[in-house]
């Protein structure tokens, strides 16, 4: 299983959705490849958020080595899951799908928590919030992990 955690700049939100999943699927030996990028391209090459990299390692998560990428069209064909943290983002994805089985991959990440709801996590880069990000974005990949696993 290859799952790709995508917001506008992976540098805030992602990069934690990436080390969350992945602190799980190390710990449970799943053996699934994990990785995130942003729509924008912004912060091409850089290194997460520092308020990010803080919550991470308040949960002993080092998120460190991760670097901000753009995502490209050949990320819809190369992972099984694509999980947007906003609306904004699943149809930032959804403009690079060319099929409909490209389609079927992207999802919004709180709805493996809230089904149906099509709640977003809230962009924490000028408002804060970090912690209850990382909170709710733990939550939603429990529930992935128990879903596909
Ligand atoms: P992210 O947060 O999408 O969670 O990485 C943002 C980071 C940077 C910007 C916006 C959102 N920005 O406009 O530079």
């Amino acid at each position: 299983m290859k799952v790709l955690m995508v917001c506008l700049g992976n540098i805030c939100r992602s990069p934690l959705a990436e080390g969350i999943l992945q602190s799980k699927v190390d710990h449970l030996q799943l053996g699934w490849e994990v990785d995130s990028c942003g729509t924008s391209g912004f912060h091409n090459g850089e290194l997460p958020d520092s308020r990010s990299i803080e919550v991470a390692q308040n949960h002993q998560i080092d998120i460190t080595s991760q670097r901000s990428r753009k995502l490209q069209t050949q990320d819809l064909a190369e992972f099984d899951l694509i999980l947007a943290m906003d609306s904004s983002n699943y149809a930032d994805i959804i403009k690079l799908a060319q099929n409909e089985e490209q389609r079927s991959k992207v999802h919004l990440i709180l709805n493996f928590l809230y089904h149906g709801q099509n709640r977003a996590v809230p962009d924490p880069y000028y408002e804060g919030g970090f912690e209850s990000v990382f909170e709710m974005i733990n939550q939603a990949c429990d529930q992935i992990v128990a879903k596909y696993s």
